[in-house]
Formats: structure tokens, sequence, C-alpha cells
């Protein structure tokens, strides 16, 4: 493995405020002789856990992230959540265009893109999700979808600022617990369309921004995924929930980057 990788974990709308605390200390001390320099571990919390957990966590070992941010810093926005309240936490990523973001909360890639420019300009690191729904994979769609999602979503981004761009490829059909996991060869295709559109837009300095793979990741799927040319991380959901399963997908899967 000569590359650094990343894993990471979207904890959802599943974990109160303490559960949260003992969910991370233990990942904290479970992967506590993981190589930072080779990987980089990252979770993203509900917000309210996300100021007590700022003060529990080394941002050394674990990077902490928001599931969702407006992109105004103030203003007549009844339940949203601002740049400046992030910032005043110190956290580090914010996922952008999750799907259920997209598809339960019905934000679209003009909004992502909105929440990109605005994460990137507020100093943190913006974690674009991206995938095909069911519905467009069959009707064989999926290059022109991620292509559309990916040049609206990092619309107007500066090249200076691609190093805090992050891409997690996360299939719809794929995700959750009706989700069917995604063969590696087919996650390695779509990393490898995703990649080519980042080069179009960005020549060489999309070279820069890792692309992670979501979507049923779990313990007996993760080596796969982690073998293949173009996944440069695991985003992973439930399988990712309890701290030792975490701890050990990880260190099942680093050495097969
Ligand atoms: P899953 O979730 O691993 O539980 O499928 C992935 C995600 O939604 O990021």
């Amino acid at each position: 493995m000569s590359r650094k990788v990343y894993f990471g974990t979207n904890l959802k709308m599943y974990k109160t405020i303490q559960e949260t605390v003992d969910y991370l200390a233990g990942l904290q001390s479970l992967t506590g002789n993981i190589d930072r320099d080779e990987a980089t571990i990252f979770a993203i919390p509900s917000f309210t856990a996300l100021d007590r957990v700022k003060g529990l966590v080394d941002e050394e070992r674990i990077l902490l992230g928001a599931q969702n941010m407006h992109w105004e810093e103030k203003g007549q926005f009844t339940g949203e959540v601002s740049p400046l309240m992030l910032q005043e936490i110190g956290i580090e990523i914010i996922e952008i265009g999750h799907s259920e973001r997209r598809h339960a909360m019905g934000e679209n890639d003009f909004d992502e893109n909105k929440k990109v420019l605005s994460a990137l300009s507020h100093g943190f690191i913006a974690l674009l999700c991206v995938g095909e729904t069911l519905q467009q994979k069959e009707f064989g769609l999926c290059d022109e979808v991620l292509a559309m999602q990916l040049k609206t979503g990092l619309h107007h981004v500066h090249p200076a600022d691609l190093n805090r761009v992050w891409i997690a490829y996360e299939p719809v059909w794929a995700i959750g617990d009706a989700g069917m996991p995604s063969s590696a060869a087919y996650a390695d295709e779509k990393h490898s369309v995703i990649k080519s559109v980042l080069k179009e837009l960005f020549f060489d300095e999309a070279d820069k921004i890792p692309v992670l793979y979501g979507g049923s990741v779990n313990l007996n799927n993760c080596e796969g995924f982690a073998a293949m040319p173009n996944v440069d991380g695991l985003f992973v959901g439930r399988a990712a929930w309890e701290e030792n399963n975490f701890n050990a997908l990880i260190r099942k899967s680093l050495p097969c980057f």
C-alpha cells in the first residue's frame, strides 16, 4: 500500500449523545496504533453530539464531520445549522448530498453545490456523496447521472481548494437495510467514471480528490472493494456502528489497498 486511504462512518440518526461518546471513545482506543499517515479515519455523528465529542476525540486520530449544513451563515432558516455554528465547534468535514438528503429530504444538485462552496469557503473538507438510483441504473443512465452530480455539485470549486474535496460514491440501491451490495468490479468501474469526470473538470489537480466507496460495505466484502485500483477508501454505515466491527473492518481492509 503506497497511498493514503480513508475509512469513515456516517452515524445517521441512530446514536444519542452518550452513545456517540461511548462509541468514539472505544473507536479511538481500538484504532490507536493504526498509522494515520496511512489511514485517515473519520466519523460523522448527529449534530447534537458534535460539541461533546469534539472535546473527547483527538483530531489527529479521528476527524469529525457533520451530516449536513446550510450554505448561509445566518438567516430565516428554521431547523438548519450554519457554517459558523459548525466552525465554532471545530469539526473538520461536512457531508453533503447523502442519498437520504437527496431522496428523503428533496435536495438537488444545485443545493449541494451551494453547500460545497460554502463548506470550502469556511475551511471545511467537503465530502460530496453521489450515486445513481436503481431506476437510473436500469435505464443505463449511471454515467450521465454521476457526471451531472459532479459537474453541478463541484461547479465553481477553485482548484486551490481541491485538497479539501472528497467524493463518496454510494449507489442508492446499495445503501441501507434494503440495499443490494454492489460487486467490487462494478464499484471500481464507476469510480473510474467519476475519476474521468474529475479529470475533465480539474485536469491533473483531480488526482488530489479521494473517491470513497459506500453502500452495504461489511466485514465480508470490504477487502474486495479495498483491492480495487480506483477505490481510495470505504464509507461505511451499519457495519461500522459498533466500534469493534469498524476497527476489524479497517484492519482487514487496510492491507488490501
Ligand atoms: P450502509 O450505509 O453501509 O449501512 O449501507 C452506507 C451509507 O449510507 O453511507
